[in-house]
This record gives structure tokens, sequence and C-alpha cells, in this order.
């Protein structure tokens, strides 16, 4: 009896690890054919500027858009994901400094980059929230690479990226924003400019900055990676609805909501939304009580 239980259960633990061989192999060569993908595009024309004023609010931008988050405070570069199961990911370094960007990447490759999410060779950046800098205004973008390209060098040098497995499996269910290139409308141009004032279309194109965290529709839902808390319900539905102005206001520029939660800037990054304007804040609170 014993030897029969044994027999059956060694049985269903070969079909188990078969079975699972079979299916990871499928998902790594499914993600590897996307990461590997080459995309033609031909990027939208842009002109720099180098008016100082928009300088200093491209550098504004750089904080506001969450680009430091990621590629770090100078702009050089840092890891900001290193999990063997999930991936390695470096926000690369954006400067002219060894480890950085090519002595001749032009403005087109940063629009590639930004509008595309799509690297020089054609293949599509890993993890880097294109999809929401695809919205962005021309004058917006051109404020962003104007400062970004006049950059002091900075020397750092990283490993290669690495998807681990378990990065793989949450791409192929979609459950890991890993390549933005695919969820972009490569065709659509950009608007000229947005008019900054407190008015609900200029609190919904804020809005592409939240959304690929708390969703289209600002309702949030699962975490964008295993390891990080539920996004939360920031239309007029979840707390937000709740508060005053000042309070939504204070939240966004301290980390800390009327109901005395913590939010931890590499959670919820309100470290970009600290550098918004009173403009920018109160019109994204119109929107979001408008949802
Ligand atoms: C969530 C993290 C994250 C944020 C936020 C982010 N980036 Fe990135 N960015 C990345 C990663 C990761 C890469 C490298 C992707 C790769 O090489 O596959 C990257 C690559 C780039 C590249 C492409 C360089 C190349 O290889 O051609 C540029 C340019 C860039 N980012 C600019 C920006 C700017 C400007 C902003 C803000 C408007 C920004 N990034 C915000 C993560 C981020
Ligand atoms: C990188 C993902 C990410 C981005 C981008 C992001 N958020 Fe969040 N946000 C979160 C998460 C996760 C929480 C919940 C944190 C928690 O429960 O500790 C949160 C919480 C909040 C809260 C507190 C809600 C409550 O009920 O306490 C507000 C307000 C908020 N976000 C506003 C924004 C706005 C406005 C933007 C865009 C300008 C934005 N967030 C962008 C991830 C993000």
């Amino acid at each position: 009896m014993i030897k029969k239980i044994l027999i059956v259960l060694g049985a269903l633990l070969a079909v188990l690890i078969i079975g699972g061989g079979i299916f990871y192999t499928n998902i790594y060569h499914s993600t590897e054919a996307r990461i590997q993908k080459k995309y033609v595009v031909v990027p939208q024309e842009l002109t720099l500027t180098s008016d100082s004023a928009e300088l200093a609010y491209g550098d504004r931008l750089l904080t506001a858009k969450g680009c430091r988050d990621c590629h770090g405070m100078d702009l050089g570069g840092q890891v900001f994901i290193d999990d063997p199961a999930l991936a390695f990911l470096v926000g690369r370094n954006l400067t002219k400094g060894k480890g950085g960007l090519p002595q001749d990447y032009a403005v087109s490759d940063w629009v590639l980059a930004l509008k595309h999410g799509i690297r020089r060779d054609g293949k599509p950046l890993l993890f880097m929230p294109s999809h929401e800098y695809a919205l962005l205004s021309a004058q917006d973008m051109s404020a962003i690479i104007s400062y970004a390209s006049s950059l002091p060098p900075v020397d750092r040098t990283f490993p290669e990226q690495k998807v681990g497995p378990m990065g793989r499996v949450l791409t192929a269910f979609d459950k890991l924003p890993l390549l933005p290139a695919e969820m972009i409308d490569h065709t659509r141009s950009l608007v000229k400019e947005v008019k900054a004032e407190v008015s609900v279309a200029f609190g919904q194109y804020l809005s592409s900055a939240c959304q690929g965290c708390h969703r289209a529709n600002m309702k949030g839902g699962d975490p964008v990676a295993p390891g990080f808390p539920n996004v939360a319900d920031i239309s007029a539905t979840g707390n937000v609805g709740r508060w005053t102005e000042e309070q939504f206001i204070n939240t966004l520029r301290t980390g800390k909501t009327p109901e005395g939660k913590i939010l931890k800037p590499n959670e919820m990054p309100w470290n970009m939304t600290a550098a918004y304007t009173d403009t920018e804040l109160k019109a994204l609170f119109v929107y979001l009580n408008s949802i």
C-alpha cells in the first residue's frame, strides 16, 4: 500500500516538475520575444530651448515627473529594483559621463525614449514609464530634454539589467508594466501645450503621472509589484473625496494623510508631488473630485 502511494506521489511530482518546466520555458520565450522586439518608429521633431526660465522649469519637472526617483538626484543613475526573482533594474545614467548616454545621443533619441519607450536600437525600454511621459505636452517634454541634456557628466557604471523568473511570469500575465512601449499609441502627436490653471483639464493632464499606479480611472487596485501595498482609490469615492483642498495639498507635500497614515516615498512617490505648485495640486484635487 505505502509503496503504491509513493509511486503515485512520485508520478505526480514528476508531472508537476515537467509541467512547470514546460510552462516556464514557454513564458521565458514569449517574454524574451517581447523584450527583443524591434519597433520602427519615426520620432516627432522637437525644438529645444536655451531660455533660462524654461530650463529651470525643466529642472523642476525632472523632480515633479518622478525622473529623479529612478535615475537619482543627480540623474547619474541608480539601481531601483534589485530582487533576483523579480528583476535587476537600473534607472540608467542620463548624463554623458562614464556609463551614461552616448556622446551623440540626439534629441530624437530622447523623444524615442520618452514618447515611445524605445531605445535607439528599436528595442523597448524596460520599466521606464514612457506610457505616462507619452502624454506630456511638447512644451513640457522640450523643457525636460533641454535641461536633462545640459547636465554635467557623472561617471557611474552598473551591471547589466536582468529580468528574473517571477518578473517574467508577472509580465506574461500583464501584472508588471515591464514593457511600456506595448501600451503606447505610437502614431499620436504631442499636444503643444496645456494651460497651467486650476481646471479639470489641467488636473487630468497632470494625472498621467498617477495613472501607472492608480490606474486610468484613479480607483487604484492591486499592488504595482509584489511587496508593495494596494494602490489607494484617489477618486471622489476614496479618502480624497472627504478631504479639504488643504488636507489634500498637505498630504502630497508631507506624505502624511489626515487619517494619520505615513506614506512611504518609495511606494507612493510624494517626493515628486511635493515639487508641484499650488496651482498643480489644486487642479489635481478638482480633477480627482470630478471622478
Ligand atoms: C520607474 C522608474 C523610472 C522613472 C520614473 C523614469 N525612468 Fe527613465 N528609465 C528607467 C529605466 C529602468 C531605464 C532603462 C531601461 C532599459 O535600459 O531597458 C530608463 C531609461 C531612460 C532613458 C533611455 C536611455 C537609453 O538607453 O536610450 C531615458 C532618456 C530616460 N530613462 C529618461 C527619463 C526621464 C527624462 C524621466 C522623467 C520624465 C524618466 N526617465 C523617468 C526608469 C525610470
Ligand atoms: C509608483 C506608484 C504611485 C504613483 C506614481 C502615485 N501613487 Fe499615490 N499611492 C500609491 C500607493 C501604493 C498608495 C497607497 C499607499 C499606502 O497605502 O501606504 C498611494 C496613496 C496615495 C494617496 C493617499 C490615499 C489615501 O487614501 O490615503 C494619495 C492622495 C495619492 N496616492 C495621490 C497620488 C497622486 C495625485 C499621484 C500623481 C500625481 C500619485 N498618487 C502617484 C502609489 C502611487
